[in-house]
């Protein structure tokens, strides 16, 4: 009895604001990917969308607190690649990404870019590599904490040049930035979807996107191997959840709005005028999102383990 009144009140969800949790500061890149997703899904479902940020250890906190919500389509997570990689570098991990949430579908991937404060003297990425290595860890480099996206770009870029320099965790790249623009910091790697603006405006300096073929939205930075980086690359997928129980309907309620939100013209201008472009349709599935979860765990263990860095 209480499953077939479960399943008649899921045919009318949503019936009051839906929450999505942020792992990380307002303002944003995952920030920005969810408000404008979130907008979209909103119309679809007739139901208001309010944003959360819960920022704080690389993204760990807030996708705890989704995996300890009620189960009711609620209590949603729009996370980045970081709920595959905290496994490895969480020892203590209070959630499992693999038992603790329903998979909504993907929803984006996202180029980086390095970025560094405007007035510094190195204008290229070979210059800023030597000048790098000669300043080790004079050098700050900004993060949003063990498990980030920009922690996981600064773990790879270390490694490539063979230097270490001093990190500075942030809740989110978005007071990143705000310190890099007032030079309190040297570099960052971040997210198109969080630098093409300030990019633009000339705000902070870019080197090189970490993708093989140059971006349509900032069309004279050069590739990581073009600057001289070899076959260095990283994108930053992103995917959304609901904690683990979330009945089937509501399930597929979401997965519908999804789709539709990554259709919407809006959403695709906005995407690609920041370097990204919603994911396709046959990824903003759940079963895409758990493929994806699982085989990028698998796919980042061997190099945290080989990188030996751990958050606990
Ligand atoms: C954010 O939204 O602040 C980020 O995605 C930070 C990061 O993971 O680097």
């Amino acid at each position: 009895a209480a499953l077939a009144a479960g399943a008649a009140w899921a045919q009318d969800y949503p019936t009051q604001p839906i929450n999505v949790v942020v792992p990380f500061a307002a303002g944003g890149p995952t920030d920005t990917v969810t408000r404008l997703v979130a907008q979209a899904m909103s119309r679809e479902l007739g139901q208001q969308i309010v944003v959360e940020n819960v920022g704080g250890a690389g993204g760990t906190l807030g996708a705890a607190r989704v995996a300890q919500a009620n189960a009711d389509g609620y209590t949603l997570l729009l996370h980045h690649i970081g709920m595959s990689t905290a496994p490895s570098l969480y020892r203590e991990l209070p959630f499992d990404p693999l038992t603790d949430f329903e998979y909504i579908g993907l929803v984006t991937e996202v180029p980086m870019v390095f970025v560094g404060r405007n007035d510094l003297e190195v204008d290229t990425l070979e210059d800023a590599i030597a000048w790098i290595r000669e300043e080790g860890e004079n050098v700050m480099y900004a993060n949003a904490g063990i498990g980030a996206a920009s922690h996981l770009c600064g773990l790879l870029f270390m490694n490539s040049i063979d230097t270490q320099m001093t990190t500075i965790p942030y809740q989110g790249t978005a007071p990143a930035v705000t310190d890099l623009m007032g030079g309190q910091v040297d570099f960052l790697c971040d997210q198109t979807t969080n630098t093409t603006q300030q990019i633009r405006d000339g705000s902070i300096k870019p080197f090189a996107v970490t993708v093989p073929e140059r971006l349509d939205s900032l069309p004279d930075l050069p590739t990581t191997a073009e600057a001289g980086l070899g076959d260095f690359e990283i994108t930053i997928w992103h995917g959304l959840y609901a904690p683990a129980g979330t009945p089937d309907e509501v399930v597929s309620s979401l997965t519908a709005a999804l789709q539709t939100a990554l259709q919407d013209e809006t959403v695709i201008e906005r995407f690609a005028d920041l370097g990204t472009a919603p994911s396709p349709q046959e990824d903003a599935t759940p079963e895409a999102l758990k493929a994806k979860v699982e085989s990028e765990i698998e796919l980042w263990r061997p190099l945290i383990d080989a990188a030996g860095v751990y958050a606990n």
